[in-house]
C-alpha cells in the first residue's frame, strides 16, 4: 500500500481546492431545511450569488453538477424543435450542443478549430440570415475549460442588438464565474449557467441559473418538457427562504462562506489574482518549452517549477 504524506492538492482547473475556511463552514451537523434558521441562510446565499453573477435578478441554485444547470437552462426556455445557434468553442460548447440535440431542439453548429472564441460576426451574420425570427437562443461558453479559449460575451450581445433579432442568449460560466470578469446583467445575458467546483471554491455539487425578466417571461410558454428543473416553484419558494425539495443544506453553508471570502477579497481583486496566475501559467509554459523540458526557475512564480 502506498502512503501518502502531506495534503492532497489538485492542480487542474476544476474542481479546484475547496479553502479551509470553506470546509469548516460545511463542516456541521446537517440543519433543518424546513426550520425556523435556514430562511437566514437562503438569503444570504441567494443575495451574495446576485454579486456575484452581478445581477438584481433571480438566480437559481441546483443540488446538481454544471450539466443539470446547462439542462435547466434550455428547458425553461425553449420549445420542442426550436432553433438554436450554438458555437464549436471546444469539448464543453459540444456537449452543450449534443444535449440540446437530445433534448429536440435544432441545433445550428458553428465549426471551430477549439483555438478562438465564438466570432461575434459569425452570430451576426447567422442571425441578419434569419429574417422570420426562427432561431430562439444563441448559446455561448464564456471560458472553455478545455481550452482555455474565451468568448468576448458582450461583443456577442452586441451582435445581437446589431442584427435586431429577439433571440436568448444563454452563456455557460462554469469555469468563469469568480475567476474571469463576468456581468450577467450590464451584458444583457439572458441564463447565466454556473457551478460550484471552479471560480467559487466549493466541492462539486451546486448548478446555477442567472435568469432575466426576458427569460423570465419566456419560461411561462416555454414547452420542453421539465419539473425538477422548472424555475418558477424554486423562485416561489426562495422568497420564503425555503426550496420545493430538501437543498444540499451543508453545500449552502460552504457557499455562504466562500462568497464572504469573494466578497472580502473583492471581485476585481479575485479577477486580478486569476489572470495574474493564468499569466504565470502561460510563461511557464513557455519558459519549459525553449528549455528543453528541464526545470527552470520562473520570476512569477518565484521557484522552482
Ligand atoms: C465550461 C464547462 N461547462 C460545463 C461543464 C460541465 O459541468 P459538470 O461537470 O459540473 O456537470 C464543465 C465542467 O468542467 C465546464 O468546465
Amino acid at each position: 500500500m502506498t502512503i501518502h504524506s502531506g495534503r492532497h492538492f489538485l492542480q487542474i482547473p476544476g474542481p479546484t481546492n475547496v479553502p479551509d475556511r470553506v470546509l469548516r463552514a460545511a463542516d456541521l451537523p446537517t440543519i433543518d431545511h424546513r426550520g425556523p434558521e435556514f430562511p437566514r441562510l437562503v438569503f444570504d446565499v441567494l443575495e451574495g450569488l446576485r454579486a456575484v453573477f452581478q445581477t438584481t435578478g433571480p438566480v437559481i441554485v441546483y443540488p446538481s453538477s454544471g450539466t443539470g444547470a446547462w439542462e435547466a437552462a434550455l428547458v425553461n426556455t425553449l420549445s420542442p424543435g426550436d432553433r438554436v445557434l450554438a458555437f464549436e468553442t471546444g469539448h464543453f460548447a459540444t456537449l452543450w450542443r449534443k444535449m440540446a440535440e437530445a433534448l429536440g431542439l435544432a441545433v445550428t453548429f458553428v465549426p471551430g478549430d477549439w483555438r478562438h472564441g465564438v466570432d461575434p460576426a459569425a452570430v451576426e451574420r447567422y442571425l441578419q440570415g434569419d429574417s422570420a425570427h426562427t432561431i430562439a437562443a444563441v448559446m455561448a461558453v464564456h471560458n472553455e475549460t478545455s481550452t482555455g479559449v474565451t468568448s468576448r460575451i458582450p461583443a456577442i450581445r452586441a451582435a445581437i442588438d446589431r442584427a435586431h433579432h429577439p433571440a436568448l442568449l444563454l452563456v455557460d460560466t462554469i469555469s468563469s464565474l469568480g475567476s474571469i470578469d463576468y456581468r450577467h446583467e450590464e451584458w444583457g445575458v439572458d441564463v447565466t449557467v454556473g457551478g460550484s467546483q471552479k471560480g467559487l471554491m466549493l466541492p462539486p455539487g451546486l448548478g446555477f441559473n442567472a435568469v432575466s425578466s426576458k427569460a423570465l417571461a419566456t419560461a411561462e410558454r416555454a414547452r420542453l418538457p421539465k419539473s425538477y428543473w422548472a424555475w418558477s416553484p424554486i423562485i416561489s419558494a426562495n422568497r420564503q427562504g425555503f426550496f420545493p425539495y430538501t437543498p444540499a443544506t451543508n453545500m449552502l453553508c460552504g457557499l455562504r462562506e466562500s462568497l464572504a471570502m469573494l466578497r472580502e477579497e473583492g471581485l476585481d481583486a479575485v479577477f486580478a489574482r486569476h489572470s495574474r496566475h493564468a499569466e504565470a501559467t502561460r510563461r511557464c509554459r513557455s519558459s519549459l518549452r525553449s528549455g528543453n523540458g528541464t526545470f527552470v526557475r520562473h520570476p512569477l512564480l518565484g521557484g522552482l517549477i
